[in-house]
């Protein structure tokens, strides 16, 4: 009572794209009465009769939607394992007085005198801290909770406690990070480590040898988990070996690049590459947890950094808000926070996820007439301004170039315009782009002529 459910439970249903259900509600218009009418009319116990029978019907639907389930109704026993068995519950965080802030002026049944509410608050904790599957303080955290996403600094060390099951762990790293993450990670997972593998640092692990090398070497029975640590390459990598391996084991991703954090770990989206193209076999495959520590990321080099600021500004120009202003971690936090929503809203990629790809079939199309020699943030931060400009925001690619300073791609025009056209956007001929009506508002499966998408290309190249 009084943590925030009624509030924060719509806007987490409309960045779900879920119904929102609250059980109080149900209650009230099924009986036309409102939940203080019940409580003075019939008494609680019936109240409490009546919540159970709706929250159990709620949290039994078939379509998945968000439940507001009033703490009281945790009393009744198959309304916990109604929740055990068909919900992720969260537990909003909040503190007795800022509670009891909140509900003191509604006059609530059980909101009428602060030390009633203050023992009642502190009796009902254990059995929320029983039944809660995550906690959170905000949207996001519910976000981050309900998608396996355990971000804190420091969490790196706590890496035994986070890895799901009982079963072996095979840990595998990339060569680059080895020597500056991996004697920290290995000791965190003590005995449940059994093998770690060292792949090749960066894209160059992302290779059909290199699964095949770990299919081989690893040791896993079914019930194992395959962790990685290491950036989007070596998650991609780690990640398509556990989809495929045995016909799936449970994998972890500890991400070390700020791409990594915020986009590359996010949304089962596996691969490794072919020499006809990037990304071209893979799976989805969702990670059972994935553990960001934003601390990871001191020793990554300034050059990787910029890499993955493009993606927080792509990502902050999809939300309308300005993450870029945040301090890093809390960028890391909202950003991943963000992904994580649209992935679990598509996560086949067959509609909406298509958003996260804004900027980047002109980066793409740069990046492959380049030979794959212009960095992928340079690269990003080029089609954003592209994507930016076609869209008619020109204040906001204004701002993407003092942010990004993104310098002209030095690359043959055909041969970017020629990418562009193969690029997997591209349906029946005609490339299908993203862009922005204005930041926090895409627009889908936009079709434009070919020569202002050619101009705004050629616009990006010296
Ligand atoms: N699956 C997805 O949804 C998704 C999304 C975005 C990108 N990706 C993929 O991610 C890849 C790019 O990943 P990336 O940008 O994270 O880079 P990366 O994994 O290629 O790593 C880049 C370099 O950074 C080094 N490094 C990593 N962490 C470090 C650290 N903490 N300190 C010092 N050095 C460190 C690595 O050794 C490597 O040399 C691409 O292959 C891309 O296709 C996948």
């Amino acid at each position: 009572m009084g943590a925030g459910k009624s509030t924060l439970g719509p806007e987490l249903a409309d960045r779900l794209g879920r119904p929102f259900v609250s059980v109080d509600a149900v209650v009230e218009e099924r009986t036309g009465s409102t939940v203080a009418e019940l409580f003075a009319e019939r008494g609680q116990e019936a109240f409490r009769e009546l919540e159970e029978r709706f929250a159990i019907e709620s949290l039994t639907r078939r379509l998945p939607a968000v439940v507001e389930l009033g703490g009281g109704a945790l009393g009744a026993e198959p309304t916990r394992i109604a929740l055990a068995e068909h919900a992720f519950t969260v537990l909003l965080e909040t503190t007795p007085e800022e509670a009891w802030e909140r509900v003191s002026p509604g006059g609530r049944p059980l909101a009428r005198d602060h030390e009633d509410f203050r023992t009642l608050f502190e009796e009902r904790t254990p059995l929320y801290e029983a039944v809660a599957d995550g906690h959170a303080h905000d949207a996001d955290g519910v976000v981050l909770a309900a998608s396996g996403i355990h971000i804190w600094e420091g969490a790196a060390d706590g890496l035994g406690g986070l890895a799901p099951g009982t079963g072996a762990i095979a840990l595998v790293v990339d060569a680059g990070v080895e020597p500056l993450h991996g004697e920290r990670v290995r000791r965190a997972l003590g005995e449940r480590l059994t093998a770690f593998h060292v792949v090749p640092a960066g894209e160059q692990g992302k290779s059909v040898a290199e699964a095949e090398r770990l299919w081989s070497s690893l040791r896993l029975d079914r019930e194992g988990t395959v962790m990685v640590l290491g950036g989007g390459s070596t998650i991609d990598l780690a990640g398509f070996v556990a989809a495929s391996y045995l016909r799936g084991v449970a994998w972890v991703p500890v991400p070390t690049t700020l791409v990594a954090q915020v986009d590359a770990a996010i949304g089962g989206k596996t691969a490794v590459d072919l020499e006809r193209g990037k990304n071209l076999v893979g799976a989805f495959h969702w990670p059972t947890r994935i553990v960001i520590d934003p601390e990871l990321l001191t020793t990554l080099p300034p050059e990787e950094l910029e890499n993955g600021l493009a993606e927080v500004v792509k990502t902050g120009l999809l939300a309308g808000e300005p993450f870029w202003e945040l301090a890093l971690p809390e960028q890391v936090r909202r950003c991943a926070a963000f992904k994580a929503a649209v992935c679990l809203r598509d996560p086949l990629d067959r509609a909406e996820r298509a958003q996260l790809n804004l900027g980047h079939t002109f980066a793409h199309a740069l990046e492959t007439a380049s030979g794959y020699t212009l960095p992928h943030g340079r690269a990003v931060a080029l089609g954003l301004l592209a994507a930016l400009r076609l869209s008619g925001l020109e204040d906001d690619a204004v701002l993407v170039e003092k942010l990004l300073h993104p310098e002209l791609a030095r690359v043959d025009r055909d041969a970017a315009w020629a990418a562009l056209a193969a690029d997997k956007k591209t349906v029946d001929g005609r490339s299908r782009l993203v862009l922005l009506e204005k930041p926090g508002k895409p627009t889908l499966g936009v079709e434009l002529e070919e020569r202002e998408i050619r101009a705004a290309l050629d616009a990006l190249i010296i």
